[in-house]
């Protein structure tokens, strides 16, 4: 974003869509009865905004409404109404490139058993200025830890859900990341297998060939790890799931991970131990590269 273009953003007025409505941002709240708030009973969707085009806008939507349903939560709107929110706000915020925080709950009602809800669910849609690490760790490469918070068995909680109440485990392996000055911590499932990082998907190299772990083994299927793919697909690479150990990571070639707000950051340690050579690795710059390329002009323009 260009000096003029951030100083006339912070002069505009800043507005969230609340319930169906755009309001003023500052005056903009939510029940201390929301069962989001109460119990962390709804979902969630962190979206970008490149160049005023809405990176894969439809199948951020796409997960929204499939983790609404998982969770019973009719949200008692449809995709075309929801996206066009999207849209409105974004321009209503003059958003040149940012964030979009697309949260929902079951309603407002105390009292876990839903029948005592009295409102429809709460939708809120926010945009902010995101950057989650500094340039100088896109270009050096993050240390990451193992953390000992497990990602929840399938059994108790779908990965695929992208819900409220499953970040509690996140918060609790990035706050292990923080207490060793770790960039990010891993986060292994019930089998001791590798599922993902507190925030975002993980991609290994080894000898020339990017695996990823399946969404079976507690991944969030990521909306980048997927553009990643088709993006290592169309560049010629051999790209494919797989179960991974903390023996493949600190044996691979490269490594590194991708999600909405960290968008493709290299790793080069893990637990200690350096990875391939220590720096971010020539395929996964080029994945940086094609990645960048892609959401300069991709997206639902707004
Ligand atoms: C636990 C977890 N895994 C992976 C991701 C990456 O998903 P996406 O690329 O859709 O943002 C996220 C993003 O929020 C996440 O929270």
């Amino acid at each position: 974003m260009s000096a003029q273009q951030e100083s006339e953003n912070s002069q505009r007025e800043q507005w969230v869509h609340l319930n169906g409505r755009l309001t003023p941002k500052a005056e903009s709240h939510v029940s201390i009865y929301d069962h989001g708030f109460l119990y962390g009973d709804g979902a969630f969707e962190g979206i970008r905004v490149y160049s005023r085009n809405i990176f894969r806008l439809d199948d951020h939507l796409t997960r929204l409404f499939r983790s609404a349903r998982s969770l019973a939560i009719d949200l008692c709107i449809d995709k075309a109404t929801l996206q066009g929110y999207v849209l409105e706000l974004v321009r209503a915020n003059g958003v040149e490139s940012g964030y979009i925080r697309l949260s929902v709950s079951r309603g407002v009602g105390l009292g876990l058993d839903p029948k005592h809800l009295n409102s429809p669910p709460t939708i809120v849609i926010s945009t902010e200025q995101l950057r989650l690490y500094p340039q100088e760790l896109y270009d050096r490469g993050l240390d990451v830890i193992t953390a000992s918070t497990r990602v929840p068995p399938a059994v108790c909680m779908d990965p695929q859900v992208k819900s409220l109440g499953k970040y509690i485990n996140s918060i609790a392996a990035k706050m292990e990341a923080n207490r060793v000055g770790a960039g990010e911590a891993l986060m292994l499932n019930m089998l001791g297998n590798v599922a993902e990082a507190s925030g975002d998907n993980i991609f290994l190299v080894s000898g020339g060939k990017l695996t990823t772990p399946p969404t079976s083994e507690g991944a969030l299927p990521g909306i980048t790890r997927a553009v990643v793919m088709q993006l290592a697909t169309e560049m010629g690479l051999t790209c494919s799931e797989s179960v991974t150990t903390l023996y493949d990571v600190y044996n691979c070639d490269e490594a590194f991970l991708t999600g909405t707000a960290a968008e493709v950051i290299p790793m080069v340690s893990c637990d200690g131990r350096q990875l391939g050579e220590g720096k971010p690795g020539p395929l996964t710059n080029r994945i940086i590269a094609a990645f960048r390329e892609r959401t300069s002009h991709d997206g639902v323009p707004a």
